[in-house]
């Protein structure tokens, strides 16, 4: 594995200190995005050494791919009753640990996967912390039945001064519309400042066509920030 440097050395600092949260007999969730990815490649060195008995659970078919690369057995979600714990990234962490998730479009399952978890132990690089949630554009997950529709409700919840965008799988005018793994639409809301993150996900939860939204509200127990000089830090949900 390459040495990385800058924020990539804090986001594997980050990874090797949740590491230190796993026991044997643990049953556990692998998050998804770069820093996460971290996490299962060196669970993967970790089991290796051979004494380490774990069960784990993917939230992502790019997570799942990694982690068959990396000899890490995966189960279904189904399997488990509960897991003990989750490790995954985060967009923006706020200072009570309240998140914005889904800029790789999989907050479906990691919610549900963080919501079976007893302890949810979020990874990421200093980047992450922010004062107030918002500056990333929070990420909508939505049913692509009616999308046009749904996407007019979201616009009357979210305000007139908020820019939505159905997200691409890159940047060019003839992209294709960006689909998750479970086939549904993304919906990036550039809101700058989310006021009360509870009422507007109350608003979101209530609108009909809207799968999952991106904010992650009471969930992690603990963040793990890893720096560009190589030390990392724990900061615990208030
Ligand atoms: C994917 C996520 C990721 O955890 C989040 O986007 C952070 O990714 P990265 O570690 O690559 O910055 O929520 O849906």
């Amino acid at each position: 594995m390459t040495e990385p440097t800058g924020a990539e050395l804090g986001k594997k600092t980050a990874a090797a200190m949740a590491l230190g949260h796993v026991k044997s007999g643990m049953t556990l969730g692998l998050g998804s995005g770069s820093t996460a990815d971290w996490f299962v490649r060196l669970l993967g060195e970790r089991l290796a050494e051979g004494d380490l008995d774990i069960a784990c659970t993917a939230t992502s078919k790019r997570t799942e791919a990694l982690a068959r690369e990396c000899g890490i057995p995966l189960r279904a979600l189904d399997d488990f009753d509960r897991l003990d714990l989750t490790v995954d990234g985060a967009d923006e962490i706020d200072p009570s640990l309240d998140l914005i998730k889904g800029g790789g479009g999989c907050h479906l399952i990691e919610k549900i996967v963080a919501a079976a978890s007893d302890t949810l132990v979020i990874i990421a690089d200093e980047s992450k912390l922010v004062p107030v949630l918002g500056a990333f554009p929070l990420p909508v997950e939505i049913a692509t039945l009616g999308w046009g529709t749904t996407m007019r409700r979201l616009a009357e919840v979210m305000g007139d001064d908020v820019p939505l965008t159905r997200r691409k799988t890159g940047l060019a005018q003839g992209d294709e519309p960006f689909l998750t793994d479970e086939g549904n639409y993304v919906i990036d809301c550039r809101m700058g400042q989310i006021a009360n993150a509870t009422t507007l996900a109350t608003a979101l939860n209530a609108i009909p066509g809207v799968v999952e939204h991106g904010l992650f509200l009471g969930m992690a127990s603990r963040a793990l920030i890893g720096s560009a000089d190589g030390s990392a830090r724990e900061v615990i949900r208030p």
